[in-house]
């Protein structure tokens, strides 16, 4: 197994990412946690350096164990790891003097072919050279002795080192972001230089992740709630396989669901997985609760609170359960909580994990935390869920609270929820579902002018969201055809009254997000 060293990077999960991808088992371990005797024990095949906010040249920052080096095995130190190793190894690293360096930049070979570097440099990539993603403020100076240079961009003249015979290889760019477009071939050669099968699978990240859930759960009772999304329902067939019945799941309908949303999830867990299931109708407590609210932050902490509220009433209910099950992924933790000082900031209190109030007196089991959404859904696969399940485009945990910008009323619930109906159909008769990450309708807090037959009406504007994306973090919005765009106007207006004029959203993420709020 490949152990990851982390030193607090936000990507150091796509390190994970790309490994898994490749079909080679690794696990993270934050840096605090790796000393000589666990390292011992873990006895890696291999071992990644990830980056990190630190300065190396700053009092107290952090170390791996110099057992790293000394164990034999290829060790691959990325941007922080890079400055690491060269400072442990006997290189020097100087703070960037105007010479940090963020984003797209090009790395182009010097010296001899490097291994790690196999299939890279073609001359179809942009002429020999290959597009990286930087973000560094200090550089190394002088490399340790036994390392070479390999590759260079015009500010960083030691892109690429290694020292071949010990196989230490130091980069300074992050392969593992989609922005460094052929940065996978490097992990691939570095599994390959370090002799894995590439035989690890989603069955058996099945198991680990069962054992894991037995581990930390022992022998209490767990609830775990449902929003009829891929996520909850795939963290709750793996928490049922891994304890059986003292899972309790709690559909929580908020009021906030969509059409038929509550019976589909219902019939499907309790009568097919018989999973024992709690369908709690707290619409009028959610409703009332968000009564005259418009701002998105405050709606998402009411939320939040009233999620907590009802899970803990029905833990008691259950006989005291002492943890609450949900399935987070990755980008949601990455993107409501910021790293040991990192440069991430809160950009939505999405309600699973930020908009949690600190008063939640259960512990938390999340068996998705490390996953992004499409490994959810091939472990979702993997546990027999039906295609059109694990297929369903994600749905948020406050539901059509953020797609009704303004102030939440039954009314514009009802309009919002027959307009999303009619979009999906649209979408579904097309045969595009599949080839969307998400679609939904938001409702307009705008009421504009209209004609129909020959009275004036003054209704709702909606807008239609559909974008395609492959793990949610960033976003394209889906090129609809024209004839498509109409088509599904017109039915719109004609099917659901209230609104009366229909725009498409056109924005990608960034500078959008997904969601409206
Ligand atoms: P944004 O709007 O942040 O959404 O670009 C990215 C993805 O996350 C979903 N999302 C949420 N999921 N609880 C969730 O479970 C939330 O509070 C939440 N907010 C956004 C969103 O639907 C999209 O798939």
């Amino acid at each position: 197994r490949l152990l990851i060293i982390d030193f607090g990077s936000q990507v150091t999960q796509l390190i994970a990412r790309r490994l898994r991808e490749l079909n080679v088992y690794c696990e993270i371990h934050p840096f605090q946690s790796v000393d000589e005797a666990f390292l011992k024990d873990f006895a890696p095949r291999a071992i990644i350096l990830s980056g990190g906010p630190a300065s190396v040249i700053d009092e107290g920052s952090p170390r791996p164990p110099k057992g790293v080096f000394t164990l034999g095995v290829p060790v691959l130190g990325v941007c922080y790891g890079q400055q690491v190793m060269m400072e442990m190894l006997g290189g020097e690293v100087v703070r960037g003097d105007g010479t940090a360096e963020f984003g797209r930049a090009y790395v182009a070979p010097t010296g001899e072919p490097l291994n790690l570097l196999e299939g890279w440099f073609a001359p179809e990539n942009s002429g020999g050279r290959e597009q990286v993603w930087m973000s560094h403020g200090d550089h190394v100076a002088r490399l340790a002795p036994g390392f070479e240079v390999y590759g260079a961009s015009p500010n960083a003249p030691f892109a690429v080192t290694a020292d071949q015979a010990r196989r230490f290889y130091a980069v300074q760019f992050h392969p593992e972001v989609h922005h460094t477009p052929n940065g996978g071939r490097l992990y691939e050669n570095f599994v390959r230089i370090a002799g894995f099968t590439r035989d690890w699978t989603m069955a058996a990240y099945r198991e680990q992740a069962i054992a894991a859930i037995r581990d930390r759960v022992g022998g209490e009772k767990v609830i775990c709630g449902l929003s009829g999304g891929v996520d909850s329902s795939v963290a709750a067939v793996l928490i049922h396989e891994a304890i059986g019945d003292r899972l309790t799941c709690v559909f929580v309908d908020t009021g906030l669901m969509r059409e038929g949303e509550a019976d589909e999830v219902v019939g499907m867990f309790r009568d097919h997985y018989n999973i024992p299931l709690i369908h709690a109708d707290e619409s009028s407590l959610f409703l009332d609760a968000l009564n005259g609210v418009s701002d998105p932050e405050i709606k998402r902490k009411i939320i939040g609170g009233l999620f907590v509220e009802v899970f803990e009433k029905h833990a008691h209910s259950v006989g005291g359960a002492k943890f609450l099950a949900q399935g987070t992924l990755y980008p949601d933790v990455i993107e409501s909580v910021s790293f040991s000082g990192g440069p991430s900031v809160t950009i939505k209190s999405h309600h699973n994990v930020g908009g949690l109030p600190e008063r939640m007196n259960m512990k938390l089991v999340e068996p998705l935390r490390e996953l992004f959404k499409d490994e959810v859904r091939a472990l979702g696969r993997e546990l027999g869920l039906p295609d059109s399940f694990v297929g369903r485009h994600p749905f948020p945990g406050p539901g059509l609270a953020i797609r009704c910008p303004g102030e939440i009323t039954p009314e514009k619930l009802s309009i919002l929820r027959k307009a999303d109906a009619v979009y999906i159909d649209q979408i579904r008769r097309h045969g595009l579902y599949n080839d969307i990450w998400q679609a939904f309708v938001a409702l307009l807090p705008v009421r504009t002018v209209g004609v129909m037959g020959d009275s004036r009406t003054y209704d709702y504007a909606c807008a239609l969201r559909a974008v395609t994306s492959v793990d949610g973090m960033t976003a394209d919005y889906y090129p609809f055809s024209h004839e498509f765009l109409g088509e599904t106007a017109t039915r719109i207006i004609n099917e659901v009254k209230g609104i009366n004029r229909v725009t498409y959203d056109i924005t990608s993420k960034p500078p959008g997000t997904i969601e409206w709020e």
